[in-house]
Formats: C-alpha cells, structure tokens, sequence
C-alpha cells in the first residue's frame, strides 16, 4: 500500500475528522461570543462533492479507517446524510466499510437520526453540559435543553451505538452536576465523558488555574461510584480514559456490557504521542493537530484540478511537519488562529 499519513515521530493518522461549517446553532460561553463569529464566506467552504472527493482520497491513497463529522455543528449542513453516505460507500485498504462517527449539539437529532442510520452512520457523540435546563439556557445562551434530550433518545432508538455523552465542566457552573450527570447517563444507557478544557475559546478566557482538571472530576465522582480503570496500561490512542463503574443501585442500566465513564484530560495528561488524527477544516485546510500554526491549503488545489495522487502528496506532507504535541504547558505556547469551532474539536 501507499505511504499512509505518517509523521516525523512515527505517528499514523489513520482517524479524518470533517469540519462540515464552523457555524453552530449554540452559543456555549467557552466557545463562542453571544453573536457568533465571522462565518466563514460560502465561496470558501468546499462543497458536498468537494468533502467526498477528498475523503476518498485520504481513505483510498492514505491508509484512513474511520471518518469523525464534526462542526461547528454538523446538522446545520443539508448534505450530511448524502455526505455520510458516500463515506460509507468506500472500502479501506483490506477491503473494510469505513467507521463513521459524527459529534453533534444534537439540535436536529430527533428529525434526522433515522435517516442518518440508514445513510450507515455507526456512532454518536453529543454533547451535553447539564441536567438543569435553566442552566443549559445560561451556558449555551438558547433555550433547548428539552431539543438535546429528545435527539439522545432518538439516537438509541434508531439504533446508533454506543451513544456518547461529551461533558465540558466549569468552575461554578456546572462542576457540582459530575456524580449527578454520570447517575443519570448510567441510568439511560448512554456512555459519558468529561472533557477537560482547552485553550481555543476565541474569546481567550482560558485559565489553567481555572480548570476542573481530571484530578477534579475523578474525586468528585468517587464521592458516589467506586472506579476503576479498564486499562491500567492505558494502551491506544482514544483521548478518552475509561474507568468501570460500580457501587450504586443506578449502575448497570446500559445496555453495552460494563459500566463505564471517560474522562478526556487533554490538558493534564496529554494523549499526544499516541495521536492517531488529521483533521479537515470546512474550507479545506488540513490542520495536523488542533493546535497546529499553519495549515496545508487542498481546497486551492482541488480547484486549480490537481489530480488525486498530488492532493495526496501535499496531504502527506502536511502530516510530516506535526509536532510531537500540544505544548500548552510550554512558555511560548500561542492559541491556534482559529478557535475550535472552525476546527471541529
Ligand atoms: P471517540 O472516537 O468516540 O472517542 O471520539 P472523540 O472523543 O475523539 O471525539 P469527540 O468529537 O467526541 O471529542 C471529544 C473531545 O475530545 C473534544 O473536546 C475534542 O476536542 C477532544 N479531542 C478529540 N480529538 C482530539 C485530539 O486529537 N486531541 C485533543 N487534544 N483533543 C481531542
Ligand atoms: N475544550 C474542550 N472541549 C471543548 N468543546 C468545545 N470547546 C472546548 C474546549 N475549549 C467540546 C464541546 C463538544 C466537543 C466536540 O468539544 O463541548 O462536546
Ligand atoms: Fe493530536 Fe494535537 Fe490533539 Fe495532541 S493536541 S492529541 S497532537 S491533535
């Protein structure tokens, strides 16, 4: 086969997340001032076709295996089933149907997750930050806590497994909710992770010293549950840490075997030497981390009619150049340009 997209450290990335619009139809405090960004222009943003194309090529040239639609927020864009489909269509090296996901505010969810089980979606994550829906309104600056529910139980219901919780914790706002939300994610049968924050609210409010670290977020669950760690190696390249859980008459409602929860801790254990991602912008740039400074330009290529084997060429050479991590404890650590919203998390 092909070179794959392989870097300086010997990294693989063999999982494309898909930015589909850097627009979102939230207005989550951490990621996005109450009126929104500069959108990106329509001219910019590449086409249905245009995502295809390239999905294709980093799943037939590139050694890709699993596609991840990410946003913004996804479901604001009308082609994703279609786009999801086409994904779907395509085989990997050894001849596998490729592994789709989609991360979503799950506004929407409730109208489309049929079609989008049938458009051979396999996974879901949604997010969530609350069970309160008065704070839902005061985190995410819109009424639509009930809208978030109902696309979560429309998701199990059309069959899309395991459903993920995505939970970011804040300092007094939501971080006594920990024990309360994992009771109440057990009890649905959803599989839920806390995500400690990063450094790319455009705002730059970011603090360290203000962060519900994992160290946090694992006290204050064994207040309730009693946890241990699925892989005390912590082997493989999910950001997630999972941990079994038990010790309570809400635990052992989920319907995929063992309890579990995750805990995301990007900032205080980094995953980065285990990074197996590449990441696609809506405007078709590829990004060789979330915290890359320079981007490989394929929309540009793709429109001066570059062939396959050249986009794929520049795509790996993109991957080359990717620092071995983060570096947001470092002293001459810069927030990426562009804030998570237009990198798709
Ligand atoms: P799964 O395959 O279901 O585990 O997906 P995921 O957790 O990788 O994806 P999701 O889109 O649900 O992201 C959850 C959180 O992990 C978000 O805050 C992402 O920004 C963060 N995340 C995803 N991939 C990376 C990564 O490569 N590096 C870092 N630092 N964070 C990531
Ligand atoms: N740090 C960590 N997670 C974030 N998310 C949004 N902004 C940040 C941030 N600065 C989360 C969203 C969503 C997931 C894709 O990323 O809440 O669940
Ligand atoms: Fe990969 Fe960058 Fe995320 Fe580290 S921060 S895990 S290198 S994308």
């Amino acid at each position: 086969a092909a070179p794959g997209l392989v870097d300086r450290f010997g990294r693989a990335a063999t999982d494309l997340r898909v930015s589909l619009t850097d627009r979102c139809n939230l207005r989550c405090t951490y990621c996005m001032p109450a009126e929104g960004l500069d959108w990106m222009p329509t001219a910019q943003t590449l086409t249905d076709d245009e995502i295809v194309r390239l999905i294709e090529v980093a799943v037939t040239r590139l050694g890709v295996t699993d596609v991840r639609f990410t946003g913004g927020e996804p479901l604001l864009r009308k082609g994703l089933e279609s786009i999801v489909a086409a994904t779907k269509a395509l085989r990997t090296d050894d001849g596998r149907p490729v592994g789709t996901a989609l991360t979503t505010n799950g506004l929407g969810l409730e109208r489309r997750a049929a079609a989008l089980r049938a458009a051979g979606l396999d996974r879901i994550n949604v997010s969530l930050d609350t069970l309160d829906p008065e704070r839902f309104a005061r985190i995410t600056l819109r009424d639509r806590h009930a809208d978030v529910l109902a696309g979560l139980r429309a998701a199990v219901a059309v069959g899309l497994a395991p459903v993920k919780l995505n939970t970011v914790l804040m300092p007094g706002i939501n971080d006594d909710e920990a024990p309360d939300l994992l009771a109440w994610a057990l009890a649905e049968g959803y599989e839920l992770r806390f995500i400690e924050q990063m450094p790319l609210d455009p705002q730059g409010g970011w603090d360290r010293e203000r962060m519900v670290t994992a160290a946090d977020i694992l006290a204050s669950l064994r207040t309730r549950f009693t946890l241990e760690p699925t892989d005390p190696d912590r082997r493989g390249a999910a950001p997630a840490q999972t941990w079994f859980v038990s010790g309570t008459p809400e635990v052992g409602g989920t319907t995929s075997g063992r309890p579990v929860v995750g805990v995301i801790a990007s900032v205080t254990r980094p995953f980065c030497g285990d990074c197996d991602r590449t990441r696609l912008t809506a405007d078709g740039q590829i990004r060789n981390c979330l915290f890359a400074r320079t981007e490989t330009d394929l929309r540009g290529l793709l429109r001066s009619g570059a062939d396959d084997e050249a986009v794929a060429e520049a795509w790996r050479a993109g991957m080359w150049t990717k620092e071995a991590g983060h570096g947001i404890d470092d002293p001459s650590f810069l927030q990426p340009d562009r804030p998570m919203s237009a990198i798709g998390g």
